[in-house]
Order: structure tokens, then C-alpha cells, then sequence
């Protein structure tokens, strides 16, 4: 080893940083050596890579290993480089560029992307590092940051060409904040007007941004295996869970669910907190949405409290201490920072502004619903009624800042909670610590005291609700000649009825794409989470005339019991109701058995297709497409070993009747009933979100059987937790076992 490769190496490692201790002479660790020879063994070697004009699949290696400069080697194998014009790079590495484009340009077997040299509009994104700095945690609840990643959406946008889109890209990853703009490219891409870009299968966020979803000594781990284990060896490493010795702790396999997060966020891509984009925001129903979306967090997570013997979430009130403390465990890659935790019983009172804010925007909401309407800031009053009324409501106290009536006025309820919750461990700035994972839009859940936050939210909303008419016997039974004698569940492999199964589920996940400065080859994670058996819908339905007749066929589950075995009251039971799933059903003249499986369920989606390589451009757009919905494996609540009671509650409708007309750009069929329907115009069921649960029974309504009419039917199911941890199925070659669905 001769001194000229000694001192190429020592350039090289400047350029990636992690190795530049070796060139001060700094001890050498296992680690770094492994990775020091890898680089040697290709850069080393005089054989050109072979150069290619950008294709669109090329803007994938822009999600790779986000926190690496973008000229680093991408792909699992480290096998491509963009070959990135001096003009782009960041000033810290101008003076390295003939290295840089030297390293990139040799190796045998290794594709050079050709990055076009294009005027790039620095002075047009002068402000961006003021205002999000480079390795700072980014989030877009935030909506200062959602305005960024509008502005760099609308940059990739303006490209004329594919290779102009990708140039855009690597340009503003070397410069602005990584998950920022990523944020703003998966935008770009999933509306792309460029064909080529909208059949390239998106990546999921556990897989370039696996910080999110693992715990803070994962990557230790897996660093080590990947610097000191060859790829066919490595084993995957386990995801820790965040057990505390609090009560909320054994919540873990609900609050930390990876899919309950992504979907979470996606459901925030879909429809974000605001911004000028009126194409983007102004989706319709959107506020009703939300309101529908949070209160079934709210049901599913009480279900799981009661299970584990905790008592329903009470509300937020941000004059008392916040019961639950929360340490998230969590280590964030750009910066190599911890994540700021929170001790029991802290006050938010320091926020005095806060608090002042707070309590007036309350006393504004209670005025809006004795007056019976809200003011525009036009001056324009209108008058809250039915179902569009919750629509305004929500947007104005979520705090939309386009939708809302009058943002300035009305301000903010639920973003600033969020916002201030995400403060109240260094309320004052005293100790300089960023904002808590509180705020993070990604994994804001995993935090008690989400649950707190919406828990007040859905009390807001619930005042408004109340003063909607109760549904009349009439307005539930749209279809007289059509009867419902019976629903039952089947499990696959059990013989009694009415009995469901859940257990735990081993997945593993390759990550290697979020793991930065770290050798080729893939490294799996390997998750934890609730799984289901699966199973089967059997409903018995008469109709009573002479032609076919098609339905909507509507399923819900109620929680029967508190955390101590006693009967819950019947208004929370329909306000906690969890839906399960809407389908449509053909009704032939006579009797007819209906069946349908739990995997259909307009619910969920299918979660190993998201991981999986698809065998078609049309499918690949469909997953694109279609990525929002609630995680297949929380499709039922846990249970308990013994086994926890709760009534399916099955309604037959008018398909005509309920039935949104379908829009010819709908491709989804899944995820719709808390995410709608992506590209449509249209949420497909035209009833209230949640009906005929979502607003309060009659009076004459004492019991459940009181509300049936005969178009609805009632079954007492068991869920029962078999307490096993299945491993891992195998393998998908796309890096992740089959494993995330039943
Ligand atoms: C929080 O305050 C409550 C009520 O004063 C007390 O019972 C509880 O022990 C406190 N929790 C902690 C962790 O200090
Ligand atoms: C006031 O604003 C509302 C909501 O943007 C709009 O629907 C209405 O037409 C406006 N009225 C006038 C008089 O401009
Ligand atoms: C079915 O329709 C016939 C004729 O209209 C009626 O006599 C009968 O009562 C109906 N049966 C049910 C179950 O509704
Ligand atoms: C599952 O089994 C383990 C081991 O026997 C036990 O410690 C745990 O409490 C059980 N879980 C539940 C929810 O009962």
C-alpha cells in the first residue's frame, strides 16, 4: 500500500466524513476499516463505470441514505454515482470536486448517472437553511415547513424533462434540508405529468427514514453487522421496544406500530394542515375527514386500553400537569441527536402566550356554536348545518390555514397543541433543545399524549354534533324490502363461530437504504406487531324483490366492557364504534348468503404490496396511488387471552342511494374509508362518516337492540389473543417478508 493510494483514501474520507479522523490520525476502528476497504477495492481500480443519461427510476437513489451527501455511492450494492456538475456542489466541497467526480467515475460494473448542469435558482431558496437548517428534524405539521415543501414541490414541478427533474433533485438535496425535500419530491413524483416517473414503485418511509420506526440503539447494531458481517450472513437486527415501568407502557404494540404512523403521515400528505395550494388542500369533506380519522385513533386506542385494564383516555386540559411522561428513544440521523423526552405531571402553564391563546380560541369555538355560525373573513356568515357544518368546524379548529373561515381570528386549536406539547420539555428555550417528537407528524402517536390532544379535540367536535337531528327509523332503513337475518365472522381453521384470533407477528424489513456511511448490502430490521387470523364475514340477507338489487353493506365493532368487565354506557359504545369495513354487495330476488374476507376490507391495505416489486406499470401506479389506509395488522383490536366480548354490528344500504358517482381517475379500492379516495372528487359513500354511528341515537334509543331496524343485524364476537410471536414468513425479493398482512 503505497503512499499515493494512502493519501487518495484520505481524500475520500473527508468526502465521506465518517472516515476523516482517520486521516488526523485518530484510532482506527473495526468498523471503518471494513468500510475503508470496500472503498479501496473499487476506487482503487482504473476501470471507468459506464455513463447513462438519466432514466426516471433514477430519482430513486435520491431517497438513498438520506443523510449522505448525494454524491456519495448509492443503491444497496454501491454500485451507482451521480456524476454531479462541480457547479452544485456545497462550498465545503468545491475544492474536492476532482476527487469526488474521480471516485464516482471509476469501478468496474458501476453506473454513472449523468446529472445535467443547469442554472440552479439558489437565490430563490436563499431563506430555506434560516428557517430549517440542514440536519435539523423536519416536520410538516408544521406549517412554516409545509410552505417549504410546497415551494420545493412546485421547483421540481417546473422541470421540462425527466433528466431536468432528477437534476433539480440532486441539487436541492445537497443544499436543503433531506427529508424536507424528499417530502417534496415523493409530491412531485406521485403527481408527476412525466409518465416514465409515474411507473417508478415509491420506497416507504420505514425503508429511507428508518430512524423513525426503531429505536436509538438499532443502529449501532446494525452498523455493526453491516461493517464486520459479509450480506449473506447478517442476521437481522430486532427492533427494540420502548418499555417503561409507566402503566401506558404495555400500549407499545398500538402507539409504536410502523404502519399506524406511515399511514398516519400519509394521511397528512393527502390532506395537509394548510398552505396557499387550494388544488392540494381543498379536498372535499376533508374536515369532516379529520374529525372521522382522529375519533377512530381514539375508539381503537381506548379498545386497547380497556383490554390491558387502563381506563378510557381523558382529555387534554392544558391548565393541569400532563399525566403521562414520555421518553421516545428515538436517535434522528442527520444529526446524530437524540429526541427531547418529557417527565410525568409537566406543566404547560410556562407557555403563558400559549395557554392565553388557547383558552380564547375555546371561548370563540363556544360562541360559534350558540351562534349557530361562523364569520369569513370577508365578513360573510354562514350558517352551520348538518354534516357540512362539522366540515367548517373542523377546519377551523384543526387550524387549516386556507380552509379555515378566519385563521387569524379562530386561530389554531389543534396544531397549537401539538405545536406546544412539543415545547413543554424546555418550555422556555433555556436548554436549547429542538422541538420534541411530539411534533413529528411521522410518529407523533407514539406519544400518550396524542391521544389526550384528540380525545379534546373529539369532545370539541361532539358539542357540535349533538345538535344534529338523531337519524329517524325511516333515514336507516332506505331499502324496506330488504332484510338482514344474520351476520356472523369465520375464522379460517376454527370450527365455532363468531371467534377471532390474534397474535403476534416477526416482520423484517430491509432498511439499508436509510442507513447512512455504512457498507453495501441489505441489513434487516425486524419488527414486532399485532397480526389477525384471518377471516370471513357471513351475512344472511333476504331480499324481497323480483330483481337484483345492489347494496352497501356496512360493518362496525363496539366495545361491550370498561377496563374493570363493567358494561359501557350505549352513547359510548356508538361514539367509539371502530369501523371495519363498507362494501358493495348484489342482492339476487330471495335469500342470499354474502361473503366477504377480511383482507378486502375497504379499511386497510395491503402492506407487503407496498414492499413488494410489482409486476406491471399499472399496478406499480395503483400502489403508488394508493398507499393511504389503516395498517391491515390493527384491522382488530388485540383482545385479551381470555378473550374480550364485542358486538359486529352489519347495516344493508342503498348502493344508488350511497354510492359517491365514481370518478375516472379512481383507482383505489382500499384504504378509502379514512383516507378517501386519492384523485377522485369525490369521498365514495355520500352518508356522514361513520353513519349510522356518528351522530347520537334517538331518544327512544335505551339499547343497541332498540336502534336495529331490519336491515341491521347484531353478533357477540370474542377476540382472543393467543400471546405467540409467529417469526418472520419468507422473504419478497423486494426485502421484506410477506409478513405485514395476515
Ligand atoms: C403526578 O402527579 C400525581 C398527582 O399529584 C401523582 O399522583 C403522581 O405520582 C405524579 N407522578 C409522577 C411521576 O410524579
Ligand atoms: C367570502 O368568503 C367566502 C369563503 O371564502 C366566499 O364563499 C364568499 O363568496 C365571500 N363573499 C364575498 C362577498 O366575497
Ligand atoms: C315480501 O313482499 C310480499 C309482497 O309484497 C309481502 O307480502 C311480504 O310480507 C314481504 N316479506 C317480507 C319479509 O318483507
Ligand atoms: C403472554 O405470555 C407471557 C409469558 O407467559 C406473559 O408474561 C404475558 O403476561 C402474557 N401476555 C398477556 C397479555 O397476558
Amino acid at each position: 500500500m503505497g503512499n499515493e493510494s494512502k493519501r487518495s483514501r484520505c481524500k475520500w474520507g473527508l468526502v465521506v466524513g465518517v472516515v476523516a479522523t482517520l486521516c488526523a490520525g485518530a484510532a482506527l476502528g473495526a468498523g471503518v476499516f471494513y468500510l475503508l476497504r470496500h472503498l479501496e477495492s473499487t476506487s482503487g481500480d482504473a476501470e471507468a463505470a459506464t455513463r447513462h443519461a438519466p432514466s426516471a427510476s433514477d430519482l430513486l437513489y435520491v431517497f438513498h441514505r438520506p443523510a449522505e451527501p448525494i454524491f456519495t455511492l448509492r443503491g444497496h450494492d454501491r454500485n451507482v454515482a451521480f456524476d454531479v456538475p462541480v457547479s452544485y456542489l456545497p462550498a465545503r466541497y468545491v475544492s474536492l470536486a476532482a476527487e469526488i467526480r474521480d471516485s464516482a467515475a471509476r469501478g468496474p460494473g458501476r453506473r454513472l448517472i449523468q446529472v445535467p448542469d443547469l442554472p440552479m435558482p439558489a437565490e430563490r431558496f436563499a431563506d430555506i437553511n434560516g428557517i430549517l437548517p440542514f440536519r435539523s428534524p423536519f416536520t410538516r405539521s408544521a406549517p412554516i415547513y409545509l410552505r417549504l415543501v410546497i415551494r420545493f414541490w412546485h421547483f421540481f414541478q417546473e422541470s421540462k424533462s425527466v433528466p431536468e427533474l432528477l437534476a433539480r433533485a440532486v441539487w436541492a438535496r445537497l443544499h436543503y434540508n433531506p427529508e424536507m425535500i424528499l417530502d417534496a419530491l415523493m409530491l412531485a413524483m406521485l403527481r408527476s405529468p412525466f409518465e416514465a416517473v409515474k411507473d417508478v414503485q415509491l420506497p416507504e418511509l420505514p425503508q429511507y427514514i428508518p430512524e423513525l420506526y426503531t429505536d436509538d440503539e438499532f443502529f449501532a447494531k446494525a452498523r455493526e453487522e453491516m461493517h464486520l458481517v459479509a450480506e449473506k450472513d447478517r442476521v437481522a437486527v430486532p427492533v427494540v421496544r420502548n418499555l417503561a415501568k409507566d402503566d401506558e407502557a404495555v400500549l407499545w404494540y398500538f402507539r409504536e406500530d410502523v404502519h399506524f404512523h406511515v399511514f398516519h403521515w400519509k394521511w397528512h400528505v393527502v390532506y395537509p394542515a394548510g398552505s396557499d395550494d387550494d388544488e392540494y388542500v381543498d379536498l372535499p369533506r376533508r374536515g369532516e375527514l379529520f374529525v372521522h380519522l382522529h375519533r377512530q385513533f381514539t375508539a381503537r386506542y381506548n379498545a386497547e386500553r380497556f383490554t390491558n385494564g387502563l381506563p378510557a383516555v381523558l382529555p387534554m386540559d392544558v391548565h393541569e400537569p400532563l399525566p403521562k411522561g414520555y421518553f421516545p428513544k428515538m436517535v434522528h440521523l442527520h444529526g446524530e441527536k437524540g429526541t427531547i423526552g418529557r417527565q410525568a405531571n409537566t406543566s404547560l402553564l410556562p407557555l403563558a402566550k400559549f395557554i392565553q391563546n388557547h383558552d380564547s380560541q375555546r371561548a370563540l369555538y363556544d360562541q360559534v356554536l350558540k351562534q349557530g355560525y361562523v364569520t369569513y373573513s370577508n365578513g360573510t356568515r354562514v350558517n352551520l348545518v348538518g354534516i357540512e357544518g362539522l366540515d367548517i368546524i373542523s377546519n377551523l379548529l384543526e387550524g387549516n390555514s386556507l380552509l379555515s373561515p378566519n385563521y387569524d381570528y379562530y386561530g389554531n386549536v389543534h396544531n397549537d397543541l401539538h405545536a406546544n406539547l412539543a415545547f413543554a420539555a424546555d418550555p422556555l428555550h433555556e436548554y436549547k433543545e429542538s422541538f420534541a417528537l411530539t411534533s413529528y407528524i411521522t410518529t407523533v402517536a407514539k406519544d400518550p399524549a396524542f391521544f389526550n390532544i384528540h380525545q379534546l379535540m373529539d369532545d370539541l367536535y361532539e358539542k357540535y354534533k349533538i345538535k344534529l337531528a338523531p337519524y329517524s327509523t325511516d333515514e336507516v332503513t332506505p331499502l324496506p324490502a330488504v332484510t338482514l337475518q344474520s351476520v356472523s365472522v369465520r375464522t379460517a381453521g376454527l370450527s365455532q363461530d363468531n371467534a377471532l384470533r390474534t397474535y403476534m407477528q416477526q416482520t423484517d424489513l430491509d432498511v439499508s437504504m436509510g442507513l447512512d456511511y455504512t457498507p453495501p448490502g441489505r441489513q434487516y430490521a425486524r419488527f414486532t406487531h399485532l397480526q389477525h387470523r384471518r377471516f370471513d364475514y357471513v351475512l344472511q340477507v333476504l331480499n324481497n324483490e323480483s330483481q337484483d338489487r345492489k347494496v352497501f353493506v356496512r360493518l362496525f365493532l363496539l366495545m361491550t366492557e370498561d377496563e374493570n368487565g363493567s358494561p359501557l354506557d350505549l352513547d359510548f359504545q356508538r361514539r367509539f364504534s371502530m369501523q371495519l369495513d363498507t362494501f358493495e354487495a348484489t342482492l339476487s330476488p330471495g335469500a342470499n348468503t354474502v361473503r366477504r374476507s377480511s383482507v378486502d376490507s375497504a379499511l386497510t391495505i395491503d402492506n407487503d404490496a407496498i414492499y413488494t416489486p410489482q409486476p406491471s406499470v399499472a399496478e406499480i401506479r395503483r400502489r403508488n396511488a394508493c398507499r393511504c389506509g389503516w395498517p391491515s395488522g390493527l384491522l382488530l383490536p388485540r383482545g385479551s387471552p381470555a378473550g374480550t366480548p364485542y358486538k359486529l354490528l352489519a347495516m344493508v344500504t342503498d348502493f344508488a342511494q350511497d354510492r359517491a358517482p365514481k370518478a375516472a381517475s379512481e383507482q383505489c379500492s382500499d384504504g378509502w374509508l379514512l383516507c378517501g379516495v386519492p384523485g377522485s372528487t369525490h369521498y365514495p359513500d355520500v352518508r356522514a362518516m361513520g353513519f349510522p354511528l356518528d351522530r347520537p341515537f334517538r331518544a327512544a334509543v335505551k339499547t343497541l337492540g332498540d336502534f336495529l331496524t331490519p336491515n341491521m343485524a347484531v353478533a357477540d364476537v370474542v377476540v382472543q389473543f393467543e400471546n405467540t410471536t409467529e417469526p418472520p414468513t419468507a422473504l419478497l425479493p423486494g426485502g421484506a417478508s410477506t409478513s405485514w398482512m395476515p
